[in-house]
């Protein structure tokens, strides 16, 4: 299939200049290569020594990736007038994240997002998991993908410098059933899209629901708040959560409502509005509108900040995305200059199926067996306007 064909999914669900220019019109790219270069970045508390990975693909588009949580610690994207900034949330050295970050840049697993009371029913028996968010589980446990040690190779990929990422999670980690053998690629391609691959097998069956934590700030990292930012999101349907967060099992329509992304709006323009807190704010999972594109990812959300001229459009082969707009962020950590990540310092696009999704039978499944392998693509495109 050409790109073309590939991005008209996208076209059909909304915004379809910016998919088509993308596709029909890549820019240059510059002759040099650089190769993916490999450099020590700490040890934890346990002696495991930990690597970062840096990715520079033709245009000088640069992602940094280390072995901690399969974590991005760094990208840096031009702007309009191509100066280009770190927009994602994150450090230089291993002991901040060691001390502790709400998720920065991580790989999230086994399964992201909250799985209320922090336990399920599975085949007839019942796992008890982890409790890291009151009674619920959030993102894997007290210590899931982002807090273990993956190993990791560079891979050659046609489309631009790659490293993959894989962990063994043992059978029982953090309650869950089953060895998993999971695999996480990033690639930095040509086309300024940063790219993640996610495969997973298991022996026993067990939920996963994998996803990406960064923190964007299109402006720069600690440049301010993001509330200016002008977001699209390819959906008309939420999942509703009760005041914890926990899906209520139904989904409803968000038009007129202030969740209602579905033509270009202002982060800030009704967050004030948005029910529930404190901390007031989005921290909600989209349905996203799907089209008929065969497991392709397809457009859910472009992203504008209009001072910078930045864009990012997100893809993926999920069905949901949570949208959070750093509502817990208090100041309390500092960026690597002094500045304190203090609310809506960011926002974060989680592509995943929908939380809680194993006491929803209604949503769709999180559920791998042996003799199945998970898949799931998510691509944040880059460029300018
Ligand atoms: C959750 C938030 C949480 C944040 C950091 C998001 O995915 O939805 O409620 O505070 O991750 O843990």
């Amino acid at each position: 299939m050409t790109r073309l064909g590939r991005f008209a999914g996208a076209c059909l669900t909304f915004g379809c200049l910016a998919a088509v220019s993308a596709a029909t019109l890549p820019p240059q790219p510059k002759p040099a290569a650089t190769p993916v270069q490999k450099a020590p970045f700490g040890t934890t508390k346990e002696g495991v020594a930990v690597d970062l990975y840096t990715l520079t693909n033709h245009h000088g588009m640069v992602a940094k990736v280390m072995t901690y949580g399969a974590t991005l610690t760094e990208l840096h994207v031009e702007d309009a007038s191509g100066k280009p900034v770190n927009i994602v949330l994150g450090y230089d050295r291993l002991e901040p994240y060691l001390a502790g970050t709400p998720y920065f840049g991580a790989t999230v697993g086994r399964v992201g997002n909250r799985i209320a009371r922090a336990e399920f029913t599975l085949d007839g028996k019942t796992y008890k998991l982890a409790a890291n968010d009151g009674p619920n589980h959030l993102h894997g446990g007290v210590k899931g993908f982002d807090k273990v040690v993956w190993r990791a190779e560079e891979v050659k990929s046609p489309t631009g410098p790659a490293v993959k990422f894989t962990y063994r999670s043992p059978d029982g980690e953090e309650g869950y059933p089953g060895t998993l053998d999971v695999s996480v690629t990033y690639t930095l391609t040509d086309a300024n899209e940063l790219r993640i691959d996610y495969r997973a097998v298991a022996d026993k069956p067990t939920p996963i629901n994998l996803t990406n934590h960064s923190y964007f700030n299109l402006a720069g990292d600690g440049s301010g708040d993001i509330l200016g930012h002008i977001v699209t999101i390819a959906a008309d349907k939420m999942t509703k959560v009760d005041e914890r967060l926990i899906p209520t099992g139904e989904i409803v329509p968000v038009k007129g409502t202030p969740w209602d992304f579905d033509t270009p709006t202002a982060i800030g323009a009704r967050i004030k509005q948005v029910p529930g807190g404190p901390p007031v704010g989005y921290d909600h999972n989209y349905v996203l509108r799907k089209t008929d594109a065969k497991g392709l990812p397809e457009l859910a959300a472009r992203v504008v900040e209009p001072k910078s001229g930045r864009t990012m459009e997100v893809l993926t082969t999920e069905p949901g995305m949570q949208f959070y707009t750093g509502n817990f962020l208090d100041g309390s950590l500092k960026n690597r200059n002094g500045v304190p990540y203090t609310q809506y310092s960011a926002f974060c696009m989680e592509t995943q199926h929908f939380p809680d999704s194993v006491h929803h039978p209604a949503f769709p499944s999180t559920i791998l067996r042996p003799g199945s392998e998970y898949t799931s693509t998510t691509i944040y495109r880059f460029g300018h306007q």
